[in-house]
């Protein structure tokens, strides 16, 4: 493995900081880690960066656990940060080809057309306040009597380059995803402190999706939820396209929230404690149960009914679900969603993954089993690694997946990543 080819990814989630430095095969689909390392994130309070500094401190920490296990230098990296705050949009544009005298004609589609579009797509989503992070094409048309080629397959995500093709014209079918301006300058200085190059942003929905859903799953209407601390994505693919992205404030923290209230606690570490291994969401099975509160400042232990807890986070369940079926902008998501998969660590509760099969009435799986395909080149490191380093994992292979676009963005080192976004969809096939 030769160093240059050696990708760094770290996600700035909101309970922790995680790390790897590792490559990504995608004709074997393969990972080999060499280092991950994790820590406590401060710095980060539902899901808004509120002290830039203290965050870029956790990165610090973060990456020079790393650099002492492997003795190297970290310059440069990837992140991978949360949707909280973004927004996305889902539209399409076109352009029509001219000759000198203003008459429409057909030719061949070059790279310098796909920028055009590409420009002026950003030209009418200009918001300000906002700057544009990604761009997912879900297709591009060309003009009648234009000719159509087979799209070449990319990480399972279709994209029909229309480069070469005979056309009068050029449409295309996109998900934008734009990030409030003043996170993305937190984002960009936080690593600034850490002395480390920010090299890209990838979205967390994004990320997880590229590491956890198959070709087969992307294909039939698959629902990604990923539960994080302080918000959920959803994801919905089908027919190998993303469909709708989009995010709810409500994560795993609101549960700890319902709990503490539910049985009035003053400390969010029983909370947190109870959520982890007393709270299920079968709770018919568990009526009679009950579990121990012993705080600090309550003189005799207390018992308490596992269905309070049940109850109290079942009610805020509920809420997400009227959110995907009330506010999630996807048409025909209920009629064509076939499987729902899981991610991010406060999907672990108790039968949450039962529950929502038997609320939405599709198969629900967390898919955990695409962990063992990393392979673990770390000294002590175990067999497999933990389901936290998803979004991390996720990244590394989004990132290896455009290496062309990322080699573009390699020769022009100068230019702020997001910037050079228009060149990534060119070269990202
Ligand atoms: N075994 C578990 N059972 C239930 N909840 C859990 C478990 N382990 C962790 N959690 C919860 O998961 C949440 C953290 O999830 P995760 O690590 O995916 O988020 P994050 O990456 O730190 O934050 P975000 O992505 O929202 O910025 C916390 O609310 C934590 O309490
Ligand atoms: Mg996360």
């Amino acid at each position: 493995m030769l160093d240059e080819d050696l990708i760094c990814v770290i996600d700035l989630g909101t309970t922790e900081i995680r790390a790897i430095i590792g490559t990504y095969n995608s004709r074997l689909n393969e990972f080999e880690i060499i280092a991950y390392s994790s820590v406590r994130s401060e710095g980060i309070k539902n899901g808004e960066i509120i002290n830039v500094e203290a965050l870029s401190n956790c990165i610090r920490d973060c990456i020079s656990k790393i650099e002492d296990s492997l003795d190297i230098t970290v310059y440069s990296s990837h992140v991978v940060v949360n949707a909280k705050n973004v927004k996305y949009v889902r539209s399409s544009s076109q352009i029509l080809f001219y000759d000198k005298e203003g008459k429409i004609v057909e030719k061949e589609i070059t790279e310098k057309d796909v920028m055009t579009l590409m420009d002026k797509v950003k030209e009418e989503h200009f918001e300000s306040g906002y700057v544009l992070s990604d761009v997912f094409i879900s297709k591009y048309e060309i003009s009648e009597g234009g000719k159509s080629d087979e799209g070449e397959e990319v990480d399972g995500n279709m994209i029909d380059s229309p480069v070469g093709m005979s056309s009068n014209g050029l449409k295309v079918d996109f998900i934008l995803s734009f990030m409030k301006e003043r996170e993305y300058k937190k984002i960009i200085k936080s690593m600034e402190f850490a002395n480390i190059e920010i090299k890209g942003i990838i979205l967390q929905p994004v990320a997880v999706s590229t590491f956890l859903l198959s070709k087969d799953d992307r294909e039939i209407g698959t629902l990604l939820l990923n539960m994080g601390d302080s918000s959920t994505d959803f994801v919905f693919w089908q027919g190998g396209k993303m469909k709708c992205i989009s995010n709810l404030a409500v994560g795993g923290r609101h549960f700890t929230d319902d709990i503490l209230i539910a049985c009035r606690l003053s400390s969010r570490e029983e909370a947190e404690n109870i959520k982890v291994n007393y709270v299920h969401f079968n709770f018919d099975n568990y009526n009679s149960d009950t579990f121990t509160i012993s705080e600090e400042e309550e003189e005799e232990k207390r018992f308490v009914k596992t269905i309070v807890v049940d109850k109290a986070v079942k009610f805020r369940a509920d809420d997400i679900f009227d959110a995907i079926e009330n506010k999630f902008p996807c048409p025909g998501l209920k009629k064509n969603m076939n499987l729902i998969v899981l991610s991010g660590e406060a999907s672990k509760m108790k039968d949450f993954k039962e529950f929502i099969s038997e609320k939405f009435g599709v198969a629900v799986k967390r898919n955990l089993h695409t962990l063992k395909g990393v392979k673990l080149l770390v000294e002590g490191g175990g067999d497999v690694i933990d389901s936290k380093f998803i979004s991390a994992l996720g990244g590394l292979k989004y990132v290896s997946n455009r290496k062309w676009g990322e080699m573009s963005m390699r020769k022009s080192r100068r230019l702020l990543p997001l910037e050079n976004f228009f060149k990534k969809i060119i070269f990202w096939r």
